[in-house]
């Protein structure tokens, strides 16, 4: 996820997951192939993993084969990366505009070559591509069971699919029926994403869709726990090993651990700024004071932040409200989602240039 998913929220959840035996794969913030390619300096300082992270796993935005191909080799043979995912997802009108995000999965012939080109890179090195998708544009305008016919066919290990077209955006609920839909038009594994608040809304996913596995966005936010939950829930379905919710004195211990990990990684300053972001998340239903959370997210420095997380009662319990409720972006659907010219004419899009800004950071 595009401004959360860096190398401390990563380790904090890694921390989380494999202190119950999961194996979880965390994902680096969405990069640009151009930018990769061209060297721009923001692409590369987002490629920065913990020592922790066994398998480095990246997620690359690119629309144009050549330049998919060449990054997928930087990443490969420069970074060490062990997985290689494809972003066809973002619904956001400066990208669709251009041809690219959920967008680009409408010309065929074009995402087949962007997706050969990769697999083709990675292979050298014995590492899998994946890519990750929306149902398509609209209703009208499907695109996800040809997306993973032409990913089987073009050599990608898995896909996964947001059940939310791009003019949904974040709104309304995921349709797990196209994600079971899915898993019955390919052999190759789906990872089923949309609405995991819970670890049981996972193994639900997983029982209702029969998908190899889930992608967790935006219910990890302020929750790294949940990779716990997760992992206790997927080794014992019936529920015996599931965690209590810790309180408030084990919430504040989590945060105190995201921004020691965010400091170590960026320095106090840029990290204690970073964590600001995710106080209002980890607070979410419990009692604490508005002034309190306000100072909180003005934290500068690990020792204020102790001195304000000491003013939090330790044995608040987990408000049971916010639980299974969504968090983090959600809004309501678009009118239309924003194309080029003469987008939906053709299916092809064979040799066609869509352009790719160096800098586009937006995700999903
Ligand atoms: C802040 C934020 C950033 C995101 N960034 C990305 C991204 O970079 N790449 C991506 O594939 N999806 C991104 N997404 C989308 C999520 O990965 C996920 O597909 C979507 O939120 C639906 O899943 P959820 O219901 O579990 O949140 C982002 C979502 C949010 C809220």
């Amino acid at each position: 996820m595009a401004g959360i998913t860096n190398a401390a929220y990563r380790r904090l959840c890694l921390e989380q997951a494999t202190a119950e035996g999961g194996s979880s794969l965390f994902v680096c913030e969405m990069i640009t192939s151009r930018g990769l390619v061209e060297g721009d300096a923001t692409t590369r300082s987002m490629l920065v993993f913990d020592e922790l992270e066994e398998i480095r796993s990246v997620q690359l935005y690119g629309t144009d084969p050549a330049y998919v191909g060449k990054a997928t080799e930087i990443l490969c043979a420069d970074y060490g990366v062990g997985h290689v995912d494809l972003n066809f997802g973002c619904p956001v009108p400066k990208v669709t505009r251009k041809g690219g995000g959920a967008a680009l999965p409408w010309k065929r012939t074009l995402l087949g070559e962007i997706l050969q080109a990769a697999v083709g890179a990675a292979a050298r090195y014995g590492v899998p591509v994946t890519m990750k998708t929306r149902k398509g544009i609209d209703d009208d305008h499907l695109t996800y069971l040809d997306a993973g016919r032409i990913a089987q066919e073009s050599g990608v290990a898995a896909i996964a699919l947001h059940g939310r077209t791009a003019v949904q955006g974040y709104s309304g609920t995921a349709d797990w029926d196209a994600i079971g839909a899915l898993v019955e038009h390919v052999s190759i594994p789906v990872l089923g994403n949309g609405d995991i608040w819970e670890a049981g809304d996972a193994l639900r996913m997983v029982e209702q869709t029969g998908a190899a596995g889930v992608v967790v966005g935006r219910g990890c936010l302020g929750r790294p726990w949940l990779f716990r939950d997760l992992a206790a829930a997927f080794a014992d379905p019936s529920g015996e090993g599931v965690k209590a919710l810790p309180t408030l004195g084990e919430v504040s211990t989590m945060m105190r651990r995201h921004a020691e990990l965010l400091s170590r990684h960026m320095g106090e300053e840029r990290g204690c700024k970073e964590f600001r972001k995710h106080v209002s998340w980890y607070l979410k239903g419990f009692a604490a004071g508005g002034d309190l959370r306000h100072a909180l997210a003005l934290v500068s420095s690990l020792a204020e932040l102790d001195t304000l997380l000491s003013e939090l009662d330790p044995d608040e319990t987990f408000p049971t409200t916010v639980l299974g409720a969504p968090r983090g972006r959600q809004g309501s659907p678009r009118k239309r989602v924003v194309l080029p010219d003469g987008w939906l004419d053709d299916t092809d899009g064979r040799g066609l240039v869509v352009r790719e800004d160096a800098d586009e950071t937006t995700g999903g």
